[in-house]
């Protein structure tokens, strides 16, 4: 099998390059690569890497994340989250190929307490959630061999990340301010990479391939949180490794959204509902807890 994965130095795309290499031969071409152009931005080169390698499936982990300069910058938000999926999905149905692309919380407005299902409506906030919605819709519509996984708080040990900067601060402070009024479910972008690996297996099993599983899903750590509970279970779990602080998880001051205006709206209620790729592929995500748990022990 061969694949095409872009973004690969991404979070997840980091991840990917672990978790699919037992799959196949895996060609992961950078945004600076002169082979083949692995540059969402250049369209054209982008369909002719597809058209040049023919890899039996796509994965695409790149994208315009920045979500408060998306707001300044639409059009090449635009570029990364939705014109460049559509040339991928193009490019996918001709040459056969699976794609596997990842999308957002942020499509949903937030409203309720109810975790958000596969079909509920959209109604993105942001320029952000806004073009990541329209990649949704680009790849529905050109490809029929895809997997879109919607996901929410994605963090990984490799790089910076929320829980990294609590620890610090309250290494440095004696209190924190942190928001308590957005929920969602801290995600590893190991599980991520590892769910999108069983589900590539699935789909193109040799002998009973599952192209019937094509569609969205949502995927993201099970059970929910506030930013402030997530820096509050952080600490603890620090104190708990003998990590001095001076912010103890009591001294996490709770404060609402508002207090921190940005520019880019978010949603409040940002949990996903994964009950339909739970039983779509035989898994079980596993508590947010565990994974953040696994992370921080790489990492203190
Ligand atoms: N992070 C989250 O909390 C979150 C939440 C929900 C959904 N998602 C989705 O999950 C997916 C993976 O996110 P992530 O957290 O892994 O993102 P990330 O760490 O920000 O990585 C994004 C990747 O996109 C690459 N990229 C940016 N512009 C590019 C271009 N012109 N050409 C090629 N590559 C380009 C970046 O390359 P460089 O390394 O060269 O900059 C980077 O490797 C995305 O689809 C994202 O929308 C993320």
């Amino acid at each position: 099998m061969k694949i095409l994965l872009l973004g690969k130095n991404g979070q997840v795309g980091w991840e990917l390059q672990r978790s699919l290499a037992p799959l196949g031969e895996l060609i992961a071409p950078g945004r600076d690569s002169t082979e083949h152009c692995g540059d969402l931005v250049n369209l054209a080169g982008l369909a002719q890497t597809v058209q040049t390698l023919r890899p039996d499936v796509i994965v695409n982990a790149a994208a315009h994340t920045a979500v408060d300069k998306a707001e300044s910058e639409p059009e090449l938000a635009r570029t990364l989250n939705a014109l460049a999926p559509e040339v991928l999905a193009q490019a996918a149905q001709s040459v056969g190929a699976w794609l596997l692309h990842y999308s957002t919380d942020y499509v949903f407005d937030g409203d309720g307490s109810t975790p958000w299902r596969e079909g509920d409506a959209t109604a993105p906030l942001s320029v952000y959630g806004r073009t990541k919605l329209e990649g949704e819709q680009l790849i529905r519509s050109n490809c029929s061999k895809h997997l879109i996984f919607r996901t929410s708080w994605v963090y990984a040990a490799r790089g910076g990340n929320f829980a990294k900067t609590m620890l610090r601060l309250a290494k440095e402070r004696e209190s924190l301010s942190v928001i308590d009024d957005q929920f969602g479910a801290p995600t590893g972008a190991e599980l991520l990479a590892d769910v999108s690996a069983h589900a590539l297996r699935e789909v193109m099993h040799r002998e009973h391939p599952r192209a019937d599983r094509a569609g969205l899903y949502h995927l993201s750590a099970s059970g929910s949180t506030s930013w402030h509970g997530y820096a509050q279970f952080v600490l603890q779990a620090a104190m708990d490794a003998g990590v001095e602080l001076k912010a103890k998880p009591h001294n996490v001051l709770p404060v609402p959204t508002s207090s921190y205006p940005t520019p880019a709206r978010r949603p409040l209620n940002s949990r996903l509902d994964g009950a339909l790729l739970q039983s779509a592929f035989g898994l079980t995500l596993p508590p947010w807890q565990q994974g953040v748990l696994r992370m921080l022990s790489e990492t203190l």
